[in-house]
């Protein structure tokens, strides 16, 4: 296979989501058309990444970009995950061989695709939409559950705006998420890595009002007077004016289930893109709580725990899959153009020869 075309599959690879953009992967090109795919475990130490889940989700919407890309370059991908188990930090082989170029309807998608964290307007989702979202997805042993059903949207966007009163009311989380924000776009650029300020679509008061928040000292004064629980329940109502919240669920944590799951999310988030709508994760929380799910408990205060407890829950009720792990959460709706884009490393820093 030509180099040149390989970078090009890796490059619509690397356009994936990861968690604060973290961009968790390096590749080693192996020759015979085949590239091992590697997590770097310390890209995420954030309490988010019980396990590397969120990673492997990552990972997961990162090789569905490069199948779709494969495809596109005229090579089929088949992809071996964890060929060495989970201990190793090999995620994947993928093994390209050649095929007739094929018109990939999602490859332009691939680069468009982004976060929208502003307000959306309402739009209509009907069941055939919802079947235009789905479209492609593979059956593998993944459950997709999509409602516009309001009252469900309204307890899964409150449910979720609960992580954000933990950012601001937890040191290690607070430290963590201001640590993680770019605040121009000069030092994005520079770090290519974690939030750049404008990607949070922070109204205009509360981005002055944000270099503040990230010293501590002010946080906690905040904290006594209840200004975390004023924060979550702004953001409940941001993400509720989704007009449809999605789920990926699970039958168990394994590492191929979560992989399985971002292919599946990242799929689904394509077609959002190509069908002109915005998409969001809504996704801390789930992750956060399966910290506490497996007894991981010491960064966190017994009230966070009894609040992401009560928000999970609250959550699989709404979505009628009680005892089941959500993988990934969503919204998607209207919310025109984002103001900035997050940035990616340089493709070189990813691929050793
Ligand atoms: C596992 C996972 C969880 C995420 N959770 C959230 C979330 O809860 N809220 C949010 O606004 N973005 C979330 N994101 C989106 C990332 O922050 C985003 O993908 C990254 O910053 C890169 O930006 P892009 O998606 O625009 O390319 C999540 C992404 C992943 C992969």
């Amino acid at each position: 296979m030509d180099r040149a075309v390989l970078l090009k599959i890796i490059e619509a690879g690397i356009h994936a989501p990861s968690g604060e953009n973290c961009q968790p992967w390096r590749f080693e090109v192996r020759g015979d058309g085949e590239l091992a795919l590697y997590n770097i475990p310390e890209r995420d130490d954030s309490l988010y990444s019980w396990g590397q889940r969120a990673s492997y989700f990552a990972h997961g919407a990162l090789l569905e970009n490069m199948h779709i890309a494969a495809l596109h370059y005229g090579f089929d991908a088949r992809f071996v995950l964890f060929p060495e188990g989970h201990e190793s930090d090999r995620v994947a082989l993928i093994q390209f061989t050649g095929r007739e170029p094929k018109a990939e309807p999602l490859f332009e998608s691939i680069f468009k695709r982004t976060t929208n964290r502003k307000p959306y307007k309402k739009v209509d989702i009907t069941d055939e939409t919802k079947k235009w979202l789905t479209d492609g997805v593979a059956d593998d042993g993944v459950k997709i559950i999509l409602t516009t059903d309001k009252g469900a949207i309204k307890t899964v966007a409150n449910a979720a705006a609960s992580n954000e009163r933990v950012i601001f009311e937890n040191k290690l989380m607070h430290g963590f998420f201001f640590n993680h924000i770019n605040w121009t776009k000069q030092e994005d650029d520079e770090k290519s890595i974690g939030f750049y300020i404008d990607t949070l679509e922070l109204p205009p008061p509360v981005k002055v009002l944000f270099k503040l928040f990230r010293r501590w000292p002010v946080m906690r004064v905040l904290g006594v007077v209840g200004f975390p629980r004023f924060v979550a329940l702004g953001n409940g109502q941001l993400y509720a004016s989704g007009s449809l919240v999605g789920a990926i669920v699970i039958d168990d944590e394994t590492p191929e289930h979560f992989v399985q799951a971002g292919m599946t999310a990242q799929r689904i988030w394509l077609n959002t893109t190509k069908l002109g709508l915005s998409f969001q994760p809504l996704a801390g929380l789930i992750y956060l709580f399966l910290r506490v799910k497996h007894g991981d408990l010491a960064a966190f205060e017994h009230r966070h725990i009894h609040l992401m407890q009560k928000g999970y829950t609250s959550m699989q009720k709404a979505l009628g899959v009680e005892n089941k792990t959500i993988a990934f959460m969503f919204r998607i709706g209207d919310g025109g153009e984002p103001t900035a884009r997050a940035t990616r490393l340089d493709i070189n820093r990813f691929v050793g020869v």
